[in-house]
């Protein structure tokens, strides 16, 4: 245990999850111990994210997201579980024990000196007369004065030349493939994971090389290769060229899709370009950019692909309080075959003229329809009306009401009155949603992803119910005979054996406690099941008996048991249940 549990319980009674949570969430609705207010990792208009000052956890009943005060700064500000206790402990004014700050770290400064060390081997074969291919492709790209900016380089063809130099330099083989530079063969040896490709280091904000992109030379597949995720690279968290445009004066980070898109408008004076690296925009990486900015100008591709990635990065964008714009380009696939045509000046002028967000989306709507017909004016009253109701500004939906009224051809009262049509409506369903979703554990507890659904959900009720008193009791149930296996639901199983155990030996189940065991997953899992508290000490046992009987007898006639494997193991995958 790299951080001990007095450690964790401490940390946690000095940092009131209402009082963090409130100094980024003003929660204005209270119900017993709950408090609600509009949650900050998605979008909503009616506060369907709660705190529970009595357990110490938070629970958002539109996203999902949950846990404890740990798992709120993670999710917040983008932290890994041993930073965001720094955070916190800094918050305290406590001091971190030292031997206990994480226990990665030697493993992480290594993998990022091994980082660095490639990239100068990247970055020394690309000079040399042997990097004459890769020299050849950044002439032709225009790219040359900007090798030196992005520490470009060179893998060269080879499939043990990188390997090969790192070992001599006292890195060893697993090292290389935890840093997703190598790859284990079928014969055991190691091969080279890029090959014969420009390479791009990811470099994040504190200056480390965190990862790698290469871009094949010529037309084959993939184009691009990034590096996996490892101890200190997630791509979905990381943004290519940050640790360039968080020092640029502009106001505003561009986004853009592509490696040579951000190279390109760099060069061309546009020093706050960034991309995500093979993943489409997240929230972690919008969060990430409005911690450097406050207006965000995309600039995507051309094509219909970028089109739709705009109107969702859009949607990603607009719950952090973004001013959002979009830039069109004209008569070009993307920023940088734009600039390298057109050059530095005109790209600016695309900029000065973007539209905000509004403006761009009410234009693709409009682009939608055949506005010359009766009928095409109607289908895009309609959009548009249903667009400009999810502006949440009253002035914003005002002028852009009446903007879309002319466009359509019907008075701007008509159109105000529909959009206020639609907002009474969408208030009233977001209304029953979340009855329905305070009700029903289940309803809300369905994973997004439909592939992780639990199969059977009256099992799944009783199971929760289990996890639930267990938490909330443990004094009475230390010697409960059910094990996860019983589970129709391998994540609660899994979720169940771990706090059994606990219980068993007598150690804490408390939120608080449990963060550095429990994936961000399965803290989720627990602040969910955990909001509930209908039941109480003096019922506890007969409810508990209940819970097993439905469980046991459920299971007697529950799938084939390979079918739970599979789906075991499915869910280890993907979400990391379980390790
Ligand atoms: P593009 O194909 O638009 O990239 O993909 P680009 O930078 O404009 O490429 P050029 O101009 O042909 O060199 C956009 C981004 O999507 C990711 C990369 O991050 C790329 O920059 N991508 C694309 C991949 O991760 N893998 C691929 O195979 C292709
Ligand atoms: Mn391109």
């Amino acid at each position: 245990m790299p951080f001990s549990e007095d450690f964790l319980n401490e940390l946690s009674r000095r940092n009131d999850i209402v009082d963090v949570v409130s100094s980024y969430v003003p929660l204005t609705k209270r119900s017993g111990a709950n408090r609600f207010g509009l949650c900050p990792f998605h979008g909503e208009k009616t506060p369907s994210f709660s705190v529970n000052g009595e357990r110490q956890i938070f629970h958002c009943f539109g996203c999902g997201k949950g846990g404890n005060v740990i798992n709120f700064i993670m999710e917040i500000e983008n932290l890994s579980f041993p930073d965001a206790v720094q955070f916190l402990a800094r918050r305290a004014g406590m001091e971190v024990p030292q031997d206990d700050f994480d226990p990665n770290r030697g493993k992480r400064s290594r993998l990022l000196e091994l980082n660095r060390e490639a990239a100068r081997f990247f970055r020394a074969r690309l000079l040399e007369p042997a990097g004459a291919p890769a020299q050849a492709y950044v002439e032709k790209r225009g790219i040359v004065p900007m090798v030196n900016r992005f520490g470009l380089g060179y893998a060269p063809d080879s499939w043990q030349a990188l390997t090969d130099a790192m070992v001599k330099k006292g890195y060893t083989r697993q090292e290389l493939v935890d840093a997703g530079l190598a790859r284990v063969g079928k014969s055991g040896g190691l091969y080279d994971y890029f090959r014969g490709r420009l390479m791009f280091p990811v470099i994040d904000v504190r200056g480390s090389v965190i990862g790698f992109s290469g871009r094949i030379l010529s037309d084959g597949e993939p184009k691009y290769l990034n590096s996996p995720d490892t101890l200190v690279y997630s791509k979905s968290r990381s943004l290519f060229a940050l640790n360039l445009a968080k020092k640029s004066k502009s106001g505003y980070i561009l986004l853009a899709e592509g490696n040579i898109d951000v190279v390109s408008l760099h060069q061309a004076g546009f020093d706050s370009a960034v991309a995500s690296l093979g993943t489409s925009l997240t929230s972690d990486q919008a969060r990430l950019m409005s911690r450097y900015t406050q207006q965000v100008i995309i600039c995507y591709d051309a094509d219909d692909a970028g089109r739709k990635a705009a109107q969702r990065a859009i949607g990603i964008l607009q719950p952090l309080d973004l001013k959002i714009n979009v830039v069109q380009i004209p008569g070009a696939k993307d920023p940088d075959e734009f600039i390298q045509a057109k050059g530095p000046t005109a790209f600016k002028n695309l900029i000065e003229r973007s539209g905000n967000q509004a403006e761009y989306r009410l234009e693709q709507t409009a682009g939608e329809y055949d506005l010359t017909t009766d009928e095409g004016r109607v289908g895009y009253l309609k959009a548009a009306a249903k667009l400009v109701a999810s502006f949440p500004g009253s002035v914003e939906r005002e002028i852009y009401g009446i903007r879309a009224a002319e466009k359509a051809g019907v008075s701007k009262e008509a159109f105000l009155a529909e959009v206020a049509r639609i907002r009474r409506q969408n208030t009233a369903a977001a209304r029953k949603k979340l009855a329905r979703d305070t009700a029903s554990p289940l309803r809300a507890a369905q994973p997004q992803d439909r592939s992780l659904r639990f199969e059977n959900v009256g099992s799944a009720v009783a199971e929760e119910g289990v996890l639930n008193l267990l938490c909330r009791f443990p004094e009475q149930f230390s010697d409960l005979s059910l094990t996860g296996a019983d589970f129709t639901s391998p994540a609660l199983g899994a979720l169940y054996d771990a706090v059994a155990a606990r219980v068993r030996q007598g150690r804490s189940v408390s939120p608080a406690a449990l963060g550095e065991q429990f994936s961000p997953e399965e803290m989720r899992l627990l602040a969910r099941i955990l909001q509930h508290d209908e039941i109480d000490a003096v019922t506890a046992q007969q409810a508990m008996g209940d819970y097993i009987n439905k469980i046991r007898s459920e299971k007697d006639r529950a799938s084939p048991v390979d079918d739970l494997r599979g789906y075991a193991e499915k869910l280890k995958q993907t979400k990391g249940y379980g390790s």
